[in-house]
């Protein structure tokens, strides 16, 4: 039996309803964030948070008090406490009946959703084989920095993925390589890391920030500039970064072979993730 808080109260999975006109259900007006508690500690809590204020000050939803969010993650927690979790975080626009015009900001009280699940550490078997992907055309929206609950063109390419038989898509924009459906991407090529800038074309990932702070801090010269899809075949390394993901190689790009397992720089940088993330 698990509790969820839902709109300041705490409850059986079973008894939290969300009623037919959430404009979260009818619209996808909603932003959502997803932490992974690292032995209870949630990873990165302030930076996911503020991530959060962005996306609902893009959307105009006011009304989320930061100390209640923090008081039911703590409650979450505490009901959960397994080695690794991940905490979900979804904030619609509240219940209207169906209109598209939003209400005037704090008109309306937003749906606060959060769960805290229990998750399996990505078998080590394919941490080190590394997964195959393929690279898709980004039909997304101009505002992919907003962690919009809209994730249709994500999902889809996702199913595009499966269809295929490999781990994840990858959003290719103008020729330039953006980011996986829920996890950033970086290459390796002699030594020098790079990964699409932050524009607003991609979400810009609390793991990709620490992964650039890490490589930096080891002295690799990581480049924030874009790249195309003949670079990112002809890289050394690939690999994906993400909440869920970590630092996961990717071995093999739309049927071309990078590497025949996780590279040198991809494994140790997985490590010092680990090691920040068992300190943070
Ligand atoms: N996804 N890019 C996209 C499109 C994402 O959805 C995500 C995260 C990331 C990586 O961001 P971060 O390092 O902050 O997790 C990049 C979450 C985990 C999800 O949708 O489940």
């Amino acid at each position: 039996m698990s509790i969820v808080y839902l709109n300041g109260e705490f409850m059986e999975e079973s008894q939290a309803h969300i009623s037919i006109d959430d404009r979260g259900f009818l619209f996808a007006d909603g932003v959502y964030e997803v932490v992974h508690l690292y032995n209870g500690r949630p990873f990165e809590w302030d930076c996911h948070i503020d991530r959060l204020y962005r996306s609902l000050n893009a959307l105009k939803i006011a009304g989320v008090s930061r100390d209640d969010l923090v008081r039911a993650r703590e409650r979450l927690v505490a009901d959960n406490p397994g080695r690794e979790a991940s905490l979900y975080i979804q904030i619609t626009r509240g219940v209207q009946r169906r209109i598209h015009t939003p209400p005037t900001p704090g008109m309306l009280a937003p749906t606060i959703l959060m769960w805290v699940r229990p998750v399996e550490p990505i078998d080590p078997q394919v941490v080190a084989r590394g997964v195959a992907v393929i690279t898709v055309t980004d039909d997304r929206w101009a505002k992919v920095w907003v962690k919009t609950i809209g994730l249709l063109p994500n999902v889809l390419a996702r199913g595009q993925a499966a269809d295929r038989g490999v781990y994840d898509a990858i959003f290719v924009r103008d020729g330039m390589v953006m980011e996986g459906t829920s996890a950033n991407i970086f290459r390796v090529k002699q030594g020098v890391l790079q990964t699409a800038p932050v524009t607003n074309y991609i979400l810009p990932g609390i793991t990709r920030a620490v992964i650039i702070e890490i490589a930096k801090n080891e002295g690799y010269r990581v480049l924030e500039e874009p790249f195309t899809v003949d670079e990112l075949y002809q890289s050394d390394e690939v690999f994906l970064s993400g909440t869920s993901t970590e630092v996961l190689a990717v071995t093999e790009v739309d049927g071309r072979r990078i590497a025949e397992a996780a590279g040198p720089v991809t494994e140790s940088l997985l490590a010092l993730f680990h090691e920040r993330a068992q300190r943070s």
